[in-house]
This record gives C-alpha cells, sequence and structure tokens, in this order.
C-alpha cells in the first residue's frame, strides 16, 4: 500500500480553514476531550453538544466524576444509550484518582488499559489533548483512507484497522498530532460522508484520491455486515395508582445493567393475564387498557414490545423489586432507558 505522506499537507491546510468550531475543541484538556470522544462514538455531533456542556458543567473533572453518585451519573447519560459507557468512565476516574490525583497521565500506553478506552479513543486523547503523535482511527477515518487509497480490504477486520493505524502512524506530523487526526475525522465526517454521495468537488484530497479517479467512491469501503440482531418479545406495564407509578432496578450485569425500567415480563400476553400478574404482586388492579405496540433497538437485540397500563388502588406494601414513585419526581430523579420512552409517556395518562 502506498504510503499516505501526500495528504498531510493539504489536509493541515484544509483543517485550519474547515474545521467546525466546537466546544471540547476550543480547551481540550484530556478530560473534555476523554468525555466527547465518548459521546461521539454513539451519536452525532450536532446532538452530542448540549449532552457535553451538562456533563462538564456537572462533573467538572476527573475527581468529580469518580465521586458522581450513579444515579446522577446515569441521569446525565440518560438518552445517550450504552451506559456501559459511562459507568466505564467512572471505573477509570476513580483508577486515576487513586493513582494521579485525578490527572490523566501524559502517556499513550497507560491511557489504553483504562477501562472502557481503546486504541482509538486512547489516540484521541494522546494526540489532541497532549500532541503525542498516536493514530486514533475510528469509522470515519477508515472510510477515507479506505477510499483515498482504493482499499476494498475489510474495515470490520482487527487486521485491516490495525494496518490503517500502522499507516497513520508512520506520517502523522510530530508537531500537529491532534489537528492532523481530528482533520481525518472532519473529513470524513462533513465531506467524505457515509450513506449518499461524498462531496468530491469539495475535497482537499480529490487529486490524491484513487477512489475518485476510478470512480468508485460509493462502493468503498468494504464492511461485513454486521449479524441480525435477535428478536425479544416484551410486556411492558404502566403501572399506575393516583399519583405514582411503578419501577424496579435492572439487575447489576447485563442488558440495561442496574438501571430503572418500568416493569415488564419476556413474552407478549394478553390483558387478563397481565391483570392475573398484577394480582399476583399483592396489587389490586382497577382497569386496563392495552398501549400501541412499539420496538426498540439496541445493538445486538431487539424489543418488540406490547404495552399496558394498569391502574391500581394505592398499594398498601411495595412488592419485593417494585418501587413506587411519585410521578412529579420521575423526570426529575430517575434515568430510565429510551427503549422504555414510548410507554413513560404514559405516566401523565388519567384514564
Ligand atoms: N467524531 C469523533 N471524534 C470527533 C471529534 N474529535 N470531532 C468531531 N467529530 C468527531
Amino acid at each position: 500500500m502506498e504510503a499516505l505522506k501526500e495528504i498531510v499537507t493539504p489536509l493541515l491546510k484544509w483543517y485550519d480553514g474547515h474545521a467546525r468550531v466546537l466546544p471540547w475543541r476550543e480547551e481540550p484538556s484530556p478530560y473534555r476531550v476523554w468525555v466527547s470522544e465518548i459521546m461521539l462514538q454513539q451519536t452525532r455531533v450536532e446532538a452530542v453538544k448540549p449532552y457535553f456542556e451538562r456533563f462538564i458543567k456537572e462533573l467538572p473533572d476527573i475527581r468529580a466524576l469518580a465521586e458522581a453518585p450513579e444515579d446522577r451519573l446515569m441521569k446525565l447519560w440518560e438518552g445517550l444509550g450504552y451506559y456501559n459507557r459511562v459507568r466505564n468512565m467512572q471505573k477509570a476516574a476513580k483508577e486515576l484518582t487513586g493513582e494521579y490525583g485525578g490527572e490523566m497521565p501524559a502517556d499513550f500506553e497507560r491511557i489504553l488499559k483504562l477501562p472502557g478506552i481503546g486504541s482509538y479513543t486512547a489516540g484521541a486523547i494522546a494526540s489532541i489533548a497532549f500532541g503525542i503523535p498516536r493514530p486514533a482511527v475510528d469509522g470515519n477515518v477508515l472510510r477515507v483512507l479506505s477510499r483515498v487509497q482504493k482499499s476494498y480490504e475489510d474495515i470490520m477486520k482487527q487486521s485491516v484497522r490495525k494496518s490503517f493505524e500502522e499507516q497513520v502512524r508512520a506520517v502523522i506530523p510530530k508537531d500537529r498530532a491532534g489537528d492532523f487526526n481530528q482533520s481525518l475525522i472532519e473529513l470524513g465526517a462533513i465531506v467524505c460522508v457515509p450513506n449518499g454521495a461524498p462531496k468530491c468537488g469539495e475535497c482537499p484530497l480529490k487529486e490524491q484520491c484513487r477512489a475518485r479517479a476510478g470512480g468508485v467512491e460509493l462502493e468503498l469501503p468494504k464492511k461485513t455486515p454486521p449479524k441480525k440482531r435477535r428478536i425479544e418479545e416484551r410486556t411492558i406495564l404502566v403501572l399506575l395508582s393516583d399519583n405514582k407509578a411503578a419501577l424496579k432496578k435492572r439487575p447489576p450485569k447485563g442488558l440495561l445493567a442496574g438501571l430503572y425500567e418500568l416493569p415488564n415480563l419476556e413474552g407478549r400476553y394478553e390483558s387478563q393475564e397481565m391483570l392475573n400478574y398484577v394480582k399476583e404482586l399483592g396489587l389490586s388492579p382497577i382497569r386496563i387498557q392495552p398501549l400501541p405496540e412499539a420496538k426498540h433497538i439496541f445493538s445486538h437485540i431487539e424489543w418488540h414490545m406490547a404495552g399496558y397500563a394498569v391502574k391500581i388502588e394505592e398499594p398498601e406494601e411495595e412488592p419485593e423489586g417494585f418501587f413506587f414513585v411519585e410521578k412529579a419526581q420521575m423526570e426529575e430523579k430517575y434515568s430510565i432507558p429510551a427503549a422504555f420512552g414510548a410507554y413513560t409517556e404514559y405516566f401523565k395518562h388519567r384514564f
């Protein structure tokens, strides 16, 4: 594969004139770069901005992240999904607080060992915050490089990613490592875009791009399609008394670990079966109403959901594992994953 040397100068020049002004770029401290990169792994830049600002305001440094109560942390992440990412960040923050007084060390290998940090994120923090010349190759960069080099190699393969990382490492400029990595990411995000035609007319690498020369930019990059998701049927309960609604806490391991959820059962049930279930819990149902079906897509699973709102008498005792929360407090205090979003709106329901 040809050396990437010739892309460095045009890319940096383009970046100087076209980089978007983004909150984490203005003051690229290790903590801010870290938080932004983890958020950006799952969400578009525009959507990340308000989450980023709120997170940094409430937890301004690594020590504050280490000490944040779990429920608060989940609430700050609510809507971003992949909650394990922020749990791992907190674990890492605790390590950093114990070992380095709450600072990120300027050491790529040590950063890479932190929970939840892989070679991309470690490279991004090392280069953007510390100027350490390490590559940060994410999906954007893989797309750009596949096209520039007209590479038909499968970018889902670890070996292919490693090879791209090595190629970037060989040319990364020592005095502008962070800008160079970000210029590749930025080009992938706003010019060499996925889904739909890349804007080759605006591209600083149009002279160097072999995919464009061959007219094959839309065929690249090559990716093996992801595995099919497993489908799970679930029945969700919106259990309401006069001014309270029922929540449960999910188990500490697995999907949506440790988060709050609406009561639900695996499988699909009819109204009568759900009424029986509510009675078995020791509660007194007054009426039941079927709710619209809903779907939620996780990375490996799809939930296909049926739902019921059940009005109950004020419970004398909470069934084991359930707790009834004042509806007025729900929004403010409890982070309920987006998977239940189609049903949480019925908390306000009067019927
Ligand atoms: N996507 C991932 N990392 C990014 C960054 N640092 N800037 C803009 N978009 C990104």
